[in-house]
């Protein structure tokens, strides 16, 4: 799996088309999609028509909460791969845990299915906190591959890294920007930018990549998705990784996987 990705919401339409174009053009090599941004169809679109083989692209997509259970689970896939267009996916993910309807546990086997009949490479979730993967492991015996998570500076999960590390489980970070928040604006991160001569945006890309995480940036900006991209010609000091370890405000930007609904 390719150590940083694009992130591919909100971005839908002819526009998006162009834009995952653009990004693989760029170098990107991972497209984060899922059912429910609505853009499974664009991401597939411009995979297929870029230059790149698809042998060396990889594709994310996840399934939305109304589908959730075994049979569920393999028609909402059969879709995604429809609209993609593709004849595998790299990464499957469980969108969210939705433990309110708990079922998560039989969408996991749906996976282990889709994994074994080759269509999909690797199975994986999102938003699972350690008492979520532990049951999928104890029932199915599976770990996933990879946790994608929100992550960033203001939130940087110390634990759930640590969980996933000890179960050899790679996590992924949405909104590694930190989105709305007015992180990319912090005093203490602008420092470390200024020391290292990079932007903000790619400080805090590098912190991710040296906490061992694969961030997924978003951007429609042609110099910041080219610069974002840029990460691994310079590194962070542990003195610097330090302080922006230091800004941690223990705030979301987005839902807590407890609670957040998604159908
Ligand atoms: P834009 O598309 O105009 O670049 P996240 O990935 O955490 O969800 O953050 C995405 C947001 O951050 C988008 O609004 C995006 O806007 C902006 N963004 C992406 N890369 C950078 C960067 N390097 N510097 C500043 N803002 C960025």
């Amino acid at each position: 799996m390719p150590a940083l990705g694009y992130g591919t919401y909100p971005i839908t339409g002819d526009e998006g088309v162009a834009v995952f174009g653009r990004a693989i053009e760029d170098g990107y090599r991972m497209l984060d999609s899922a059912a429910s941004y609505g853009n499974e169809t664009e991401v597939g679109a411009a995979v297929r028509e870029s230059s790149v083989p698809r042998s060396e692209l990889f594709v994310t997509t996840k399934l939305r909460g109304e589908s959730h259970g075994r049979d569920e689970t393999l028609k909402a896939f059969e879709g995604s791969l429809t609209r993609l267009g593709l004849d595998y996916v790299d990464l499957y993910l469980i969108h969210w845990p939705l433990p309110r309807l708990d079922r998560y546990v039989d969408t996991w086997r749906a996976f282990v299915e889709l994994r074994e009949e080759g269509l999909v490479r690797s199975v994986g979730v999102s938003n699972f906190m350690p008492e979520h993967v532990d049951r999928l492991v104890d029932e199915t015996g599976v770990v996933p591959a990879v946790n994608q998570v929100e992550m960033h500076p203001y939130f940087p999960q110390p634990a759930q890294r640590a969980y996933d590390a000890g179960r050899g489980i790679v996590t992924q970070a949405w909104s590694p920007l930190g989105r709305k928040s007015d992180l990319l604006g912090n005093e203490t991160l602008d420092d470390v930018a200024y020391e290292v001569g990079v932007t903000p945006g790619q400080a805090v890309l590098r912190w991710h990549v040296q906490h061992g995480s694969v961030p997924l940036p978003k951007s429609e900006d042609p110099t910041r998705m080219a610069q974002n991209l840029d990460v691994f010609s310079f590194s962070l000091s542990e003195e610097q990784m330090g302080r922006l370890d230091g800004i941690a405000t223990g705030e979301r930007v987005g839902g807590h996987p407890l609670e957040h609904e998604e159908f």
